[in-house]
């Protein structure tokens, strides 16, 4: 099946020209000065580093990942399981099975390098979710834009997401896009933002039904499923990074767009996201402890509305 280099993101056409779609700033170079790094978060709203990671690392931890995949059926046997070659059959995204217990995955996403870097730039003992989310998007998946605050809003607002691909990922391949500035368009998607996914109205029997007792959420969790519409309406570019190396990572805050661009090859795309913060600050309850309650009833907050 031929490669198309087309740029979508859930299904949707993205403007490529200059005016709308660019890359994200690199920030490799001022490792050495928290203050400078505080300094650019706050100004970009993310920091991405690539290269921070060993490439060995990486490899085994894709190696661990691929090998959950090979034994789920999800990959094309004709190939070796370290391409992650897609099963022609199958589609597969969203899989947090593929990092539970898996200490290749824990060993990049909880390893001194990456809390040594958020410690740096909290200047104070970090702590991180014990809930590892993971994605093994296959041809066609990718993800809405949204703001990770409406999942994991319950304890600090300063907590950080980290993206981390585990493999190389060429543009066609898909991958994280951030919204330029977004961070700074809180006001505007305000009533966005207060969305707690996991909590429902408890007078309103249509929201217990879909959240207590089929365990959904009050709300879909994006903000919009046309990035492009969203674009034009809140400004700024659609930001990627220039060619996702085995070794990068991006961090960015709660409150700045995101979306995955759609996968367009024939490999599943491997990327995990983790979530950091001060240790001192107050923890969203669903997301830590030996086996986090996540997204379960025990995680459902009722409510009079
Ligand atoms: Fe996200």
């Amino acid at each position: 099946m031929p490669v198309s280099t087309s740029l979508s993101c859930f299904g949707c056409e993205l403007d490529a020209s200059p005016g709308a779609f660019g890359h994200v700033r690199e920030s490799a170079d001022c490792l050495g000065s928290p203050a400078e790094l505080r300094r650019r978060l706050e100004e970009d709203g993310y920091l991405y580093v690539p290269g921070f990671l060993d490439r060995d690392l990486i490899h085994a931890a894709r190696a661990s990942v691929c090998e959950r995949l090979a034994a789920e059926g999800a990959l094309d046997p004709a190939y070796p399981v370290i391409e992650g070659m897609s099963h022609p059959d199958k589609v597969t995204n969203f899989n947090a099975a593929l990092a539970r217990r898996n200490a290749e995955v824990s060993r990049v996403v909880y390893g001194p390098e990456i809390l040594g870097f958020y410690e740096t730039l909290f200047g104070e003992p970090v702590r991180h979710f014990d809930y590892t989310w993971f994605r093994a998007l296959s041809r066609g998946q990718g993800s809405p834009p949204h703001c990770d605050l409406v999942y994991m809003g319950r304890g600090t607002h300063e907590l950080l997401t980290c993206w981390i691909p585990y493999g190389d990922v060429p543009l066609e391949m898909g991958g994280l896009m951030l919204l330029e500035g977004s961070h700074r368009q809180s006001e505007r998607i305000k009533r966005y933002l207060e969305v707690d996914v996991d909590a429902y109205c408890e007078n309103k029997p249509k929201q217990v039904d879909k959240v207590v007792n089929r365990l959904g959420w009050s709300h879909p969790g994006f903000l919009s499923k046309n990035p492009a519409t969203l674009r034009e309406k809140l400004g700024g570019r659609w930001l990627t990074a220039r060619d996702w190396k085995a070794g990068d990572f991006i961090t960015f805050g709660m409150t700045v767009v995101h979306a995955g661009l759609d996968n367009h090859t024939s490999r599943v795309r491997l990327s995990s996201d983790t979530r950091y913060q001060r240790a001192s600050q107050p923890a969203d309850e669903r997301w830590i402890g030996e086996d986090p309650i996540a997204n379960t009833l025990a995680g459902k907050r009722g409510r009079v509305c």
